[in-house]
């Protein structure tokens, strides 16, 4: 088998050895998926043919592709400083990104603490929180509380606190002394609603309830996504994080939101907390960071966290945790030139303004053949499908696979449910074109 080399290789000759995560190997390898380019809202096959991006590359892309501030930014970085340690020394731009991430925070979530991905903000939240309590002398607080439907990436502590199944039941026992919410999804209470549902706030009490069978003494953290989004676009009911805060704060238990999604822009908010006006003890963020450019999470969190570890000898490490990547200089470039573009075009106020059309295009979705419910919150839209009989999951795939080979979208299935968000740049014409392509697409797998 002759390879050649890579940069004159348009489609590989050989799909084997790459083992493609979160994707169903075989048939993707009959039938490759494959993206050669992208810019703005669209990307390009190798082929050359267009696809209107309407899943922001995995919820990420929220600048739209490959702008040219954030594609410079980094090439010039990459010419000047290529890497710095993460530990005990680092370079200016990390400084600069975490204080302008701070900035965009509500309340006093005012330090940062980088790291490369979702997953790794979700364990490094939890660890906070652990170390939190103990470093406080409640080192009896060691339960984390996440909820069924929740996904929080693919460490052991984010599968732990996860409520995914398939996610969880391959791996073992996972973290122990975790508990989980239900769901704030109810199909009979809550169908084609638009944002915010109106009921499910009493959910919340649930964590009464959990904490009342623990006791509180023994409770760390909970760790909720405002808005699920990877198992279909399910936004928090009116009322329900407020009152997760209240019952949190009762008892001395950190809120931490996993904002990996709902943050930079995509609920109309640089983050879901200030649409909530819920201020959490942290939030995870990665994803729109850096529209997706470089690998980048991060956790934010408040003042009187980072303070409880100031103490002790001012030469000793106060918190034993960090990846060799943290702040990658390449990262905090595009970080830095990813939020100057949010501010420059207001990409964040846009998405608020533009979500009632966005919405009201989402819903015309009703009544085709399958369709059984329809939810949207900021630039997000969940559609469920009916299930083929004995075979779940198979018309969301069939559809996902037909937009990309045949209508010239890409969209995101979750079994049998079609889940949609542009980057934030989005055009009124194609925000029509995404929900026309859609409608073809749920008739043709009807
Ligand atoms: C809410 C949430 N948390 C965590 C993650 C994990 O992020 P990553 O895939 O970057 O590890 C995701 C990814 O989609 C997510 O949606």
């Amino acid at each position: 088998m002759i390879k050649r080399a890579a940069a004159t290789q348009t489609v590989p000759n050989d799909l084997e050895p790459f083992w493609i995560p979160f994707t169903a190997n075989r048939a993707f390898k009959k039938a490759p998926r494959l993206i050669a380019r992208a810019k703005d809202m669209h990307y390009y096959t190798p082929e050359g043919r267009a696809l209107l991006d309407a899943a922001a590359g995995l919820w990420c892309t929220n600048a739209g592709h490959n702008r040219e501030p954030i594609v410079a930014a980094i090439q010039a970085q990459a010419a000047e400083l290529d890497y710095a340690p993460a530990f005990q020394f680092s370079h200016p731009k990390a400084f600069e990104l975490a204080a302008r991430v701070a900035a965009l925070a509500p309340g006093d979530l005012d330090h940062v603490f980088f790291c490369n991905s979702g997953s790794e903000a979700v364990d490094t939240a939890l660890k906070i929180a652990l170390a939190y309590h103990n470093v406080r002398g409640q080192a009896a607080r060691t339960r984390l509380i996440g909820r069924e439907r929740g996904y929080h990436g693919v460490g052991f502590g984010g599968i732990s606190v996860g409520g995914i199944v398939n996610n969880r039941k391959h791996f073992g026992a996972l973290l122990a002394g975790v508990d989980h919410l239900p769901s704030t999804y109810n199909r009979e209470q809550q169908a084609f609603t638009k944002g915010e549902p109106e009921w499910g706030a009493h959910l919340a009490d649930e964590l009464e309830r959990i904490v009342a069978l623990h006791d509180a003494s023994t409770v760390a953290a909970v760790i909720v996504e405002p808005m699920a989004g990877s198992t279909g676009v399910l936004p928090a009911p009116k009322g329900y994080l407020p009152r997760l805060r209240a019952i949190c704060d009762k008892h001395g238990i950190l809120l931490i939101f996993d904002e990996v999604i709902t943050g930079f822009g995509r609920l109309g908010h640089a983050f879901a907390a200030e649409r909530y006006g819920v201020i959490p003890d942290m939030i995870c963020f990665a994803k729109g960071i850096t529209s997706g450019s470089v690998p980048m999470g991060g956790v934010i969190a408040r003042k009187g966290i980072y303070d409880a570890f100031m103490t002790g000898p001012e030469h000793v490490v106060e918190l034993f945790h960090g990846y060799t990547y943290s702040a990658h200089p390449l990262a905090c470039a595009a970080g830095l030139a990813t939020l100057d573009l949010y501010r420059e075009e207001n990409l964040f106020a846009r998405a608020k303004q533009i979500e009632p059309k966005w919405s009201d295009a989402a819903m015309s979705l009703k009544g085709l053949p399958n369709v059984l419910d329809i939810r949207t919150v900021g630039l997000t839209a969940g559609i469920d499908l009916a299930s083929r009989p004995d075979a779940a999951g198979r018309r969301g795939y069939d559809a996902m696979v037909r937009a990309f080979h045949e209508d010239g979208i890409m969209i995101r299935a979750v079994g049998d449910t079609l889940a949609v968000s542009p980057p934030l740049i989005v055009s009124q014409a194609q925000i029509d074109e995404i929900f026309q392509k859609l409608a073809n697409i749920i008739r043709a797998v009807a």
